[in-house]
């Protein structure tokens, strides 16, 4: 049972909900050790297929990590490092997670959502980064997977002036996927999953790992796709693909 985050599980999706609305949503220690256990229970339970992280209310995703508790911090480094780690584990999970952004994503928002896999928003949501009107930067990756995602020069331009985007921009910068009406936002999501949840799960969890070594230093990107394409190839689910299409019927995938 969790505190400050709500879940459900429907058609193999988790829904994970931050749920301090009167807060807007904002990352407390409690939330960053729940979303850490909702991950690892997201992983060792074979009904979830994908999962879906969002905030409570209309106004907020994460309006970024709680800066109540922030006066009393002694070790910075200390508390970037524990929550990066929780943040790897969403961007390292083997099952798809989508950030379904719905309102202001800044600060730690904003590095949670640039740790899911890919990013659906709002029409009202806006992203920042503004740590630096606190005098501090990003903790939580963001110098980081803010640069892989939008490019140097906007990333430098958005972290230095602490700016909001707003959705139309965030997509046209290539930080979301898809801005869409408030009211379907969650729908589109599970679309999305619902696509995604059909395809073979080893095939899809060797495809987030390809694709996140290229932004890993100590990885070769082409030496680890050919690891894991070797690895879904000597799957029963590329028999049945294969046979599938050759046969002219839909695949029919068991994880194996
Ligand atoms: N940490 C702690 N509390 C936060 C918060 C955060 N990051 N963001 C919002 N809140 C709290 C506010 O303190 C307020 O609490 P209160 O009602 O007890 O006073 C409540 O959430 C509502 O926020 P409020 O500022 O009144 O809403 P608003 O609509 O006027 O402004 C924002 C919305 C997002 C522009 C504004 O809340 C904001 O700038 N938040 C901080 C963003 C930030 O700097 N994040 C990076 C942190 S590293």
């Amino acid at each position: 049972m969790y505190t400050t985050l709500f879940t459900t599980i429907e058609n193999n999706i988790l829904t994970i909900t931050i749920n301090r609305p009167e807060k807007l949503n904002a990352l407390n220690q409690q939330v960053m050790e729940e979303l850490g256990q909702a991950m690892d229970e997201a992983e060792n339970d074979s009904q979830v297929r994908s999962i879906i992280i969002t905030g409570a209310g209309e106004k907020a995703f994460v309006a970024g990590a709680d800066i109540k508790e922030f006066l009393a911090v002694s070790e910075g480094e200390k508390l970037a490092k524990k929550g990066q780690d929780i943040f790897f584990k969403i961007e390292n999970a083997s099952k798809p997670v989508v950030a379904a952004v719905n309102g202001f994503a800044l600060g730690g928002g904003c590095e949670l959502a640039m740790a899911c896999h890919f990013r659906l928003a709002s029409e009202n949501a806006k992203f920042g980064q503004p740590e630096v009107n606190l005098g501090l930067i990003p903790g939580y990756g963001g110098t980081q997977r803010l640069t892989q995602l939008i490019g140097k020069g906007r990333a430098m331009e958005l972290l230095l002036t602490g700016n909001m985007l707003d959705a139309s921009t965030a997509l046209q910068y290539g930080l979301v996927n898809y801005v869409v009406p408030a009211n379907e936002l969650i729908a589109r999501t599970i679309a999305l999953l619902d696509v995604i949840n059909k395809k073979a799960p080893i095939a899809v969890r060797e495809c987030i790992k390809a694709v996140n070594a290229v932004y890993d230093p100590g990885k070769n990107g082409f030496e680890e796709e050919a690891k894991s394409f070797g690895i879904t190839f000597k799957t029963e689910d590329m028999k049945e693909g294969a046979t599938a299409f050759l046969e002219k019927r839909k695949a029919e995938f068991k994880g194996k």
